[in-house]
């Protein structure tokens, strides 16, 4: 079954608690929150007390993907706030293996990043103890980019190196996901697709997350 992750980076920031519900209502399997400080991506968004007020309108898992400079000295303050999965940037730090240990031994998941011009060799190391795997589809910092197709053979390296070595490593996509580029993703071995443009800006977002899903 995919795991479908609607980006509240394209909600309604005035009615957040509102958005919330509604995807949560008509099926969503996580909640995406991006984190950007304004240095590692030229965007600046939300912190970790925007997080907790999602922790008070929903159940769904929150999957926070810090886009910042220094995961090491904030992921704490997002997990403190509700998150159940951290994912940061494989581009920020320097022993991304102690931090994945850290934030699971806080009874949390940990995921890694990679922004598109960072290879899979980059963190192939590091997959026997992931839970999950970002790859980003377009350069990290806004909603509603294009999807770069030739991130594609990413996913099914990624893909293989799992499931050779039964991994348990969830294969998320973020980035220009919509009905067309959702099904490219699948095919070459996503099982979560973080999606945001595309779910907010539809008359009927039910109708938008199953076809996702499909
Ligand atoms: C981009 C963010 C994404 C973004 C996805 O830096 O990490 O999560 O919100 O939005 P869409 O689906 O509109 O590309
Ligand atoms: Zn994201």
């Amino acid at each position: 079954m995919i795991k479908i992750a609607p980006s509240i980076l394209s909600a309604d920031f005035s009615k957040l608690g509102e958005e919330v519900r509604a995807i949560d209502a008509v099926g969503a399997d996580y909640i995406h929150a991006d984190v950007m400080d304004g240095h590692f991506v030229p965007n600046i968004t939300i912190g970790a007390p925007v997080v907790k007020s999602l922790k008070k309108v929903t159940k769904l898992p929150l999957d926070v993907h810090l886009m910042i400079t220094d995961p090491q000295k904030y992921w704490k303050d997002f997990q403190k706030a509700g998150a159940d999965i951290i994912v940061f940037h494989a581009e920020t730090v320097k022993n991304a293996k102690e931090l994945i240990k850290e934030i699971k031994a806080s009874g949390i998941k940990a995921g890694i990043s990679i922004k598109p011009k960072t290879p899979v060799s980059e963190i192939e190391a590091l997959l026997p103890v992931l839970d999950l795997v970002l790859v980003m589809t377009v350069e990290p910092g806004f909603g509603g980019q294009d999807f770069m197709k030739d991130m594609l053979p990413k996913i099914s390296d990624l893909r293989k190196i799992i499931d050779d070595n039964k991994y348990n490593c969830i294969i998320e996509v973020d980035g220009g996901i919509n009905g067309d580029t959702a099904k490219l993703c699948v095919k070459a071995g996503a099982n979560a697709l973080v999606s945001g443009n595309y779910i907010f800006s539809a008359a009927d977002i039910k109708k938008a997350i199953n076809s996702l899903r499909q």
